[in-house]
């Protein structure tokens, strides 16, 4: 971590400051750029994202409010470096943070929810800044079976809202 301020829930604390730790210890430390958003926050971001791209692209890459991930705690963005003062967030995957945590974060229960190809799936465009909690057992269990969403590993449908 770069002491940069994040909120989570209570119950993943301790799951990721180890990771945290692991991942500083390895050379690897990311910043957060986004934890969690209550209700409000979605209400902004969703209404942002609709008024600078249009509702249908909004869809794609942003939950309506009351279907983020943000708003449950478990769920955090990531980047691996400030440029300009901004947060680089669509060019995490080329860099060895993102190795690190596809790697990694099975280990301390965390899984990337939204990957290239499984848009469909999921309901948005890939996402490998965005990492979710979802345990040790089900995060390692969907690694070894080659499982990308959790859609799949649970069998149910996702991707739309009806
Ligand atoms: N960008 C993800 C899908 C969210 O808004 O929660
Ligand atoms: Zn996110």
């Amino acid at each position: 971590m770069n002491g940069n301020s994040y909120a989570l829930s209570a119950k993943i604390a301790s799951s990721f400051k180890a990771m945290s730790d692991a991942a500083v210890a390895a050379g690897e430390s990311f910043y957060i750029t986004s934890s969690y958003r209550s209700y409000n926050d979605q209400v902004s971001t969703y209404a942002y994202w609709v008024r600078t791209s249009g509702a249908n692209n909004a869809d794609t890459f942003s939950a309506r409010p009351g279907y983020s991930e943000h708003q449950t705690g478990l769920a955090f963005d990531v980047a691996a470096s400030v440029n300009s003062k901004q947060y680089v967030l669509s060019d995490f995957n080329k860099t060895t943070r993102y190795n690190w945590l596809q790697a990694n974060a099975a280990d301390y229960g965390f899984i990337q929810r939204y990957y290239a190809g499984s848009e469909s799936i999921t309901g948005y465009k890939a996402e490998e800044w965005h990492y979710r909690y979802v345990g040790v057992a089900v995060a390692k269990d969907m690694q070894k079976k080659g499982i990308k969403t959790l859609e799949e590993y649970w069998g149910v449908s996702g991707g739309n809202y009806y």
